[in-house]
């Protein structure tokens, strides 16, 4: 794992749009894995300044989220389909048939889940991943505890994960209970993966991924048995590292 501290989130932000520019400019039918959350917000708005800057063509560009939350439709002001409309899809004018999330208001989760595992496994692989980690070392929404081979499923999100998100509802009851999430082990197939981490709240959780201690407790140490990760940290998240 590569490790790069950076001085604060704009520059964690640029360093990984960087990455993802420079991706879709040499391969120009790249599969990205994306991530929402408050961390990427800053590294898709710096991707799109990128972009418009110095245009590259992303009419081939194929994206694949990581997950969506259960029992909110893709209109739902708060679903990851519309945060990534509004902060990636529109904004690079990529067409809709380029950009896959599960769908969240699926009756059968279970079903959606293999369907956009298919999906996921007919693409020529995803060549860059971005991930975000939570407070108790999930990736995707895989909680502590996820098996290290799981295929993408349907989850309960732990009270921690709901309470971290509540911000962007009304109040906490109204964060849905259940996500769909690309699994462990589909995540491990990417090619390569970027983790983004920011601030003092993330500083644990960094230090236990960098401890190198691989468990299912801890989803984001699987990270240590992938051949090409690289870590951007800001200061405050890298501040319990030694
Ligand atoms: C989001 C996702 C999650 C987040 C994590 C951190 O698609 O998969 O793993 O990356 O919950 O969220 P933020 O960035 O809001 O702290």
């Amino acid at each position: 794992m590569r490790l790069i501290k950076v001085s604060d989130y704009n520059e964690m932000s640029e360093t990984a749009a960087r990455l993802l520019y420079e991706k879709a400019a040499e391969k120009p039918e790249a599969v990205l894995g994306l991530a929402t959350g408050g961390t990427p917000e800053g590294t898709y708005a710096a991707l799109v300044r990128k972009v418009k800057a110095e245009p590259i063509d992303l009419s081939r560009l194929q994206t694949f989220n990581l997950d969506e939350y259960a029992g909110l439709s893709p209109s739902h002001p708060n679903s990851y389909y519309k945060y990534m409309e509004r902060k990636f899809v529109q904004p690079l004018q990529l067409n809709k048939m380029q950009f896959h999330i599960p769908n969240g208001e699926a009756e059968d989760g279970e079903k959606e889940a293999a369907r956009y595992e298919s999906l996921v496994q007919e693409s020529s692989g995803v060549d860059l991943q971005l991930l975000g980690i939570g407070e108790n070392g999930h990736i995707g929404f895989n909680e502590p505890g996820t098996s290290f081979q799981a295929k993408t499923h349907v989850v309960t999100l732990n009270k921690e994960t709901r309470a971290a998100n509540a911000k962007y509802f009304k109040q906490i009851e109204d964060v849905p209970e259940k996500a769909i999430t690309m699994g462990i082990g589909t995540i491990m197939n990417s090619r390569s993966i970027i983790l983004i981490v920011s601030g003092k709240r993330k500083a644990q959780a960094l230090k236990r991924l960098m401890s190198e201690e691989v468990s299912e407790d801890f989803p984001a140490s699987i990270l240590h048995s992938h051949p090409d990760v690289t870590i951007i940290a800001d200061k405050e998240a890298a501040s319990l590292l030694s």
